[in-house]
């Protein structure tokens, strides 16, 4: 079989990786790379011809190519790599919105061109381990999963926000995990350094379509580089160290006593280490396109996947920064305001629009009712960027 010709778009810290890998794979043949920034060929693997423009590496005549330039820029290389029928593997996030996620999906289903989007935590062993144990029910019903991604600023990322840049791969692996789409998300986020215009610290809530509840931290703000995942179930919970890596199993045990009130649920902190397999999150991620371009297309994150991560990552960037007031030691409790802090995501194609809301209708709660609210009903924030919090 003739070797596929490779290109890499944006030679930066995530597209050096991705020309490390490509150089280094049977039936690859890496040809070139693009990146304007006078110092990229430094950094790119010794020898490969590197162009400051698009159509100079298109010219060498592609099969395959993936982009790693800036999230704002993935719309426009990706839409010429589709007129130019090169297969593509674009870094998430796919877009800069949900509209440019959806048209570059759109344009490589139309030219029948592989599209994939670079969420690289479905290839993270740890992931691939708590997919597959979820599946065989050793947790029973998920019920909750958290998420905490965060770590110092990057400063080289000025053009999106946390959202678009950290919570996307946990709504993603979220998303894969449980198999269940986002039906609605709050949140409440603030900008602090002002590095950039965007976001750079978010809490969000959310629930799944089968009522599985979720909360993604995310900060650029932390000393501490962090990626964890825990996700809760009806038998016990997984806690998935993304950095470790490393995967631990908790399972609820049960004290029986002769006095009733003494008998219930047992804590198990230590749980037990779940082995893990030991392959470059990057390398599958990578043998998958290459393999789907040869027509096996079961290991690939597609662009519409990517799709329904910007269709959350939207519904978040526009909950109103409004929120619930929490009463200050006054006697009387305020209702909860009509303004709900939630946005519904929506629909995916083909999707009854009434049956996505039906299974979370009960969450609405009866707007002069200060009972049962629901968790989306967070978002409390008095001045958006008011340092308060801090
Ligand atoms: N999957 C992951 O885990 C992961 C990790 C990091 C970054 N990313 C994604 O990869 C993309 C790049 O991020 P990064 O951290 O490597 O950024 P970076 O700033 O380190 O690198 C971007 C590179 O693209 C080049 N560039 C700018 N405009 C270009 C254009 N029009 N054409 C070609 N090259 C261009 C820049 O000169 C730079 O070398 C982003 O979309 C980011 O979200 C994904």
């Amino acid at each position: 079989m003739t070797a596929l010709r490779a290109g890499v778009v944006g030679l930066g810290t995530m597209g050096r990786h991705h020309a490390r890998v490509l150089a280094a794979m049977p039936g690859v043949r890496l040809i070139g790379a693009c990146d304007p920034a006078p110092q990229a060929a430094r950094h790119a693997v010794a020898g490969l011809p590197v162009f400051p423009d698009l159509d100079q590496l298109l010219g060498l005549g592609l099969d395959i190519c993936v982009v790693a330039a800036p999230t704002l820029a993935h719309a426009d290389i990706g839409t010429r790599l589709a007129q130019a029928g090169v297969h593509a593997l674009i870094e998430k996030p796919l877009g800069a919105s949900a509209e440019e996620g959806r048209a570059l999906a759109d344009a490589f289903e139309r030219a029948g061109l592989v599209g994939c989007v670079g969420h690289i935590e479905r290839f993270n062993p740890v992931i691939r381990a708590m997919r597959d144990r979820i599946a065989r029910g050793e947790i029973g019903a998920v019920l909750q999963v958290t998420t905490s991604r965060q770590g110092p600023y990057p400063r080289r990322i000025r053009d999106v926000g946390v959202i678009l840049d950290l919570a996307s791969h946990d709504i993603d692996l979220t998303r894969w995990i449980t198999g269940s789409p986002y039906l609605k998300v709050s949140a409440v986020t603030n900008q602090v350094t002002g590095g950039s215009s965007h976001e750079d610290l978010a809490a969000v809530a959310g629930v799944l379509e089968d009522g599985t509840v979720v909360n993604h931290l995310v900060n650029w703000l932390s000393p501490v580089k962090e990626r964890l995942v825990t996700v809760t179930g009806q038998l016990g919970c997984l806690r998935g160290d993304l950095l470790a890596p490393a995967l631990r199993l908790h399972r609820h045990g049960l004290r029986s006593a002769p006095d009733d009130q003494a008998a219930g649920p047992v804590a198990d902190n230590r749980g037990v280490a779940c082995k893990l397999a030991t392959h470059e999150p990057l390398r599958a991620e990578l043998e998958g396109f290459v393999a789907a371009v040869h027509g096996r297309a079961d290991h690939i994150v597609p662009m519409r996947a990517g799709v329904e991560v910007m269709d959350v990552t939207s519904a978040i960037l526009s909950v109103p920064r409004v929120g619930v007031e929490v009463p200050h030691g006054g006697a009387d409790i305020a209702p909860p305001s009509p303004e709900r802090v939630v946005a519904v995501v929506p629909p995916r194609p083909g999707e009854d629009g009434a049956a996505h809301g039906a299974a979370f209708a009960h969450a609405e709660p009866p707007a002069a009712s200060h009972g049962d609210l629901p968790v989306l009903v967070a978002g409390y924030v008095p001045a958006l960027n008011s340092r308060r919090f801090f």
